[in-house]
């Protein structure tokens, strides 16, 4: 059955929280009730859309996204990504988050900003907060939160806790200092690239299923590798189309 969010806020420190990220209806159905929550995030302009990047994402596309992961996925918690642009003040960003929870979102998610993220959950809308590597945003892509900047971590997480987010996610950030601001606020952490002592877990669904080909990250670990299968798929069936085997008489109408 789909948690609620004080459901998931009470497992901090009980039972981990294992999040993916999904972006369509046939994978959410497959993964329906076998995760804590679904994440349509704009990682999507990544691994579905090709962009090289999230900055294009739109919210056209996560709120059609977002749409068909819910009707794959009737009993998962679902977060929407707010993308690039879509929270640029708080009459957009409670505007935007509001049609994410129209179109089957029960949360959404913003990069940074923990005045956006109490403007939203002053507006109700149940919120949950994102630091340390800021895709959106960021200028390289590597680890946040080394030497003093880890301090600077810290208080943002004490901020987004204040300011009413439901849980925290912690993107590429030491295992130490992800580990020291879990036991510092009282809301689920959820690492990605942050160690083992987060309260959740949260992957990029194509990368854990070895789909993406361009990289993987160290923190990456791939239950399949689904590429090669589709490579092995699509040349078998050329294969038996060249050679007329495809169809035979079980697979065409008379
Ligand atoms: O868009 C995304 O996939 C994310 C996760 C990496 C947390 O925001």
């Amino acid at each position: 059955m789909k948690k609620t969010v004080q459901q998931l806020k009470a497992l901090k420190g009980k039972e981990k929280l294992s999040m993916l990220t999904c972006y369509d209806y046939s994978f959410a159905k497959a993964i329906d009730g076998r995760a804590d929550i679904l994440l349509v995030g704009d990682s999507l302009g990544n691994v579905v859309l090709g962009f090289g990047g999230t900055q294009s994402v739109t919210m056209e596309d996560v709120l059609r996204h977002t749409g068909a992961v819910r009707r794959g996925a009737p009993e998962t918690f679902i977060v929407g990504d707010l993308p690039f642009k879509a929270y640029e003040n708080a009459k957009d960003a409670i505007a935007n988050a509001k049609r994410l929870l129209e179109a089957g979102a029960d949360a959404v998610k913003p990069e940074g900003k923990p005045d956006i993220v109490k403007a939203l959950t002053d507006a109700g809308i149940p919120t949950m907060a994102h630091i340390g590597l800021l895709p959106q945003t960021a200028q390289k892509m590597s680890v946040v939160g080394r030497g003093e900047e880890g301090e600077r971590l810290m208080q943002e997480a004490k901020a987004m806790e204040q300011a009413g987010a439901f849980s925290l996610v912690l993107e590429t950030v030491p295992a130490t200092l992800a580990k020291k601001i879990t036991t510092s606020i009282s809301i689920p952490t959820i690492g990605i690239g942050a160690g083992k002592d987060t309260d959740g877990q949260v992957l990029v669904l194509y990368d854990l299923l070895g789909l993406f080909p361009d990289f993987k990250p160290k923190f990456v670990r791939q239950y399949a590798r689904l590429a090669n299968l589709v490579r092995q798929a699509a040349a078998s069936y050329s294969i038996d189309v060249k050679r007329g085997d495809f169809p035979s008489k079980e697979e065409w109408f008379e």
